[in-house]
């Protein structure tokens, strides 16, 4: 049985990780300081993981939690464009700094593989899709910038330490448990939640922008085969993680309308500083390397997502 530490493992992503290790049988440590995860997140595994309330900018906290682990899934950070665009340091912090504790700590514990959460951010808005990891990276935010700092540390670490380390670099990821709630939740969560309280989701821009929207489920299993493949096919490499397929705004908007009978048109508002236009991936490297294929696409990870949120947050007179 291996151990694994989860970084931000009470997050969005994190906490799928962490509940499919604990089903097929692995130990698990979550590390993670609460600013975006939640706790609510881990109530299925409760008891059955280890739970290190520690913020990433705590080399120590860090360096400790990975003690006596194998493998380390790097998922914790600041997410989000605009809060990157907003306060810079606070995300350049967790998002770099952290990066390099995690990094540190695997190195001085011996670990055997990281796998990090890169982001399709740094692709940028340069012309060519779909985007190919061969690719010059053009990061615009500077969330972006941090993202794909991180990629070079990985990629330093192998080469100069040889900690195994491989990167994913995710295309805007959905699906249960992504927090609704704040003004920096990923635009599927935002949206669904507000058609379901009766609120006008606001469209930045024309709504043609383009996103490779990709269903929670395919990133669990990209890491879980990234975390198994040989070195030689993985360590030191970035792969696209994404469904292959671009849907726009306007197009996701009226996906989750009809899911939902929500019968309001969008409101537009201005364009969202440091936003990428479009972006679509090719995923046949992953597929190369470690046997990655998108199980769940768009529309059917539509589908699931809605019926999460529809249980989760309808008010109660329309769920009897
Ligand atoms: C970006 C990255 C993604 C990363 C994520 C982390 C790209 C292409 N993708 O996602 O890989 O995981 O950051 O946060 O860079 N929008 C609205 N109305 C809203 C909210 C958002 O119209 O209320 C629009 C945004 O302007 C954007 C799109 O929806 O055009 C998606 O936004 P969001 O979900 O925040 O993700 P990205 O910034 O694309």
């Amino acid at each position: 049985m291996a151990k694994y530490l989860v970084t931000g493992g009470a997050g969005f992503i994190g906490s799928h990780l962490v509940k499919t290790l604990v089903g097929r049988g692995d130990e698990v440590r979550v590390l993670d300081n609460f600013e975006t995860g939640k706790r609510s997140n881990l109530v299925e595994v409760e008891g059955q993981i280890e739970l290190r309330e520690v913020d990433l900018r705590d080399a120590g906290g860090v360096r400790e939690a990975c003690e006596g682990v194998d493998y380390v899934l790097h998922e914790a950070a600041l997410p989000s464009v605009p809060r990157s665009v907003k306060e810079p340091r606070p995300s350049h912090e967790t998002n770099v700094d952290g990066t390099f504790n995690v990094l540190e700590g695997a190195r001085l514990a011996g670990v055997k593989r990281v796998v990090y959460a890169a982001s399709s951010s740094a692709y940028g808005n340069q012309p060519g899709f779909p985007r190919v990891e061969t690719m010059r990276p053009q990061p615009v935010s500077p969330y972006a910038v941090q993202k794909l700092t991180g990629e070079l540390y990985m990629q330093s670490y192998w080469q100069v330490y040889g900690l195994e380390t491989v990167c994913l670099r995710y295309f805007n990821i959905f699906g249960p448990c992504q927090d609704p709630s704040s003004t920096y939740s990923g635009v599927m969560a935002k949206f669904a939640m507000q058609m379901l309280c009766g609120e006008q989701p606001t469209i930045f821009g024309d709504g043609e922008q383009g996103r490779d929207f990709t269903y929670i489920d395919n990133v669990v299993s990209a890491n879980l085969l990234a975390m198994k493949a040989p070195a030689t096919f993985v360590a030191g490499r970035v792969f696209n993680i994404a469904c292959g397929e671009r849907h726009t705004l306007n197009e996701t908007y009226s996906g989750l309308a009809r899911l939902l009978s929500y019968a309001l048109p969008a409101q537009y508002g201005p364009e969202r500083e440091g936003d990428v236009r479009d972006s679509l991936a090719e995923v046949s490297a992953a597929r190369a390397a470690f046997g990655y294929e998108p199980q769940i696409d768009f529309a059917e990870g539509l589908r699931r997502t809605v019926d999460w949120y529809r249980q989760k947050y309808a008010p109660r007179e329309e769920q009897t």
